[in-house]
């Protein structure tokens, strides 16, 4: 597999429900089984291309508060305009209560599937149970939800949070022999990536006594608030014994290495920094030695979402967690990879 195609394989499996079957006929796929779920809705409407029906795909993005965010949704609007998908897309601009009203605006249109990236963990079951009585599958991309009937939704496609924090935190361990006073930049509050990469780090660091997290604040996962909370991070009385910045994204990095710069400090040097996405602009500050080290979590889904948009309005089942690989890139690597970076 291509380590830059989170795509995974698609395994059909037994349940399927009479509309998506009627999709599928329309779409000239073959049929997987039939199963329980009953749909309330009518078709989707008429493409007018050869007379087939389109796969009609509701999407409730977050926002665009990040290179990352920005990458995700160019991803999505890409594939399903390859793919001849009609993408019904709408920018929550970081609100669940957006979000959720989008998700019902997506039920009252009949689209196919719905797929949406949760601001938050929380608060989405009630909607997810509408949904369902609507007899339309859901896709979750990039983040989770808790909710406690997991049939809620179909499939979760996105990277291991966790894990992210536990390479960020052995990179760290190893690039100060296991000593640092770190200030950590955490994202929106409440989000899965906050709450697992936050988890996985403190997991990590606990091997080693001389590893301390002596700040913590949410920068929102933006450059602006990056900037500001490391300011004020370097201004507490705790600022002169910061030796590391362990930022939950990218864009939060890149605001603290400018907070850094500005206060007088080499970031990199005096900083340590390291942070998580890979996106193109950590690998020219890696490049240039600002940032030490990022661990990468690919936001290219457009094409894992539409092949399980396909195979549920197949009438096909799908893996239920699907993974994206990641890497670690260091100043060492970075130079190398920068030209091949897509996003
Ligand atoms: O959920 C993924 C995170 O959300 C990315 O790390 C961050 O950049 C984005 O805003």
């Amino acid at each position: 597999m291509n380590p830059s195609d989170p795509r995974p394989a698609l395994r059909p499996r037994r349940s399927s429900i009479s509309r998506r079957a009627a999709l599928a006929l329309a779409l000239g796929l073959s049929v997987v089984g039939c199963g329980k779920h009953e749909p309330k809705k009518s078709a989707a409407p008429d493409s007018g291309a050869g007379g087939r029906q389109a796969l009609r795909v509701g999407f409730a993005q977050i926002g665009a508060e990040s290179d990352w965010r920005r990458a995700n949704t160019q991803s999505i609007r890409d594939e399903a305009a390859a793919r001849g998908v009609d993408l019904v897309f709408v920018d929550a601009q970081g609100s669940q209560a957006n979000q959720i009203r989008a998700i019902r605006s997506f039920i009252a249109q009949g689209v196919d599937v719905i797929a949406f990236a949760p601001v938050v963990e929380t608060g989405f079951e009630p909607v997810l149970r509408e949904v369902k009585e609507a007899g339309i599958p859901v896709i979750l991309t990039d983040r989770e939800v808790e909710v406690s009937d997991p049939s809620l939704y179909a499939t979760f496609i996105g990277a291991d949070f966790v894990a992210e924090g536990r390479a960020a935190a052995e990179w760290l361990a190893g690039a100060t022999s296991g000593q640092a006073g770190i200030a950590q930049l955490e994202g929106t509050p409440g989000a899965a990536p906050a709450i697992d990469r936050r988890a996985g780090f403190e997991e990590a660091i606990a091997a080693h006594p001389a590893m301390h997290i002596i700040k913590s604040q949410s920068g929102e996962f933006t450059r602006a608030k990056g900037r500001e909370v490391m300011e004020s991070f370097l201004n507490s009385p705790e600022g002169p014994r910061i030796t590391a910045v362990y930022a939950h994204n990218d864009d939060m990095a890149l605001g603290a290495i400018q907070a850094i710069e500005a206060a007088g400090k080499k970031p990199g040097v005096d900083i340590l920094v390291v942070s998580i996405d890979g996106v193109k602009a950590a690998f020219q500050a890696m490049t240039e030695g600002s940032l030490n080290c990022t661990v990468e979590c690919n936001p290219l889904l457009g094409p894992a979402l539409f092949d399980a948009a396909e195979a549920l309005a197949a009438g096909k089942t799908i893996e239920r967690r699907i993974v994206t690989p990641a890497r670690v890139f260091t100043g060492a690597s970075s130079a190398a990879e920068l030209p091949n970076r897509r996003y």
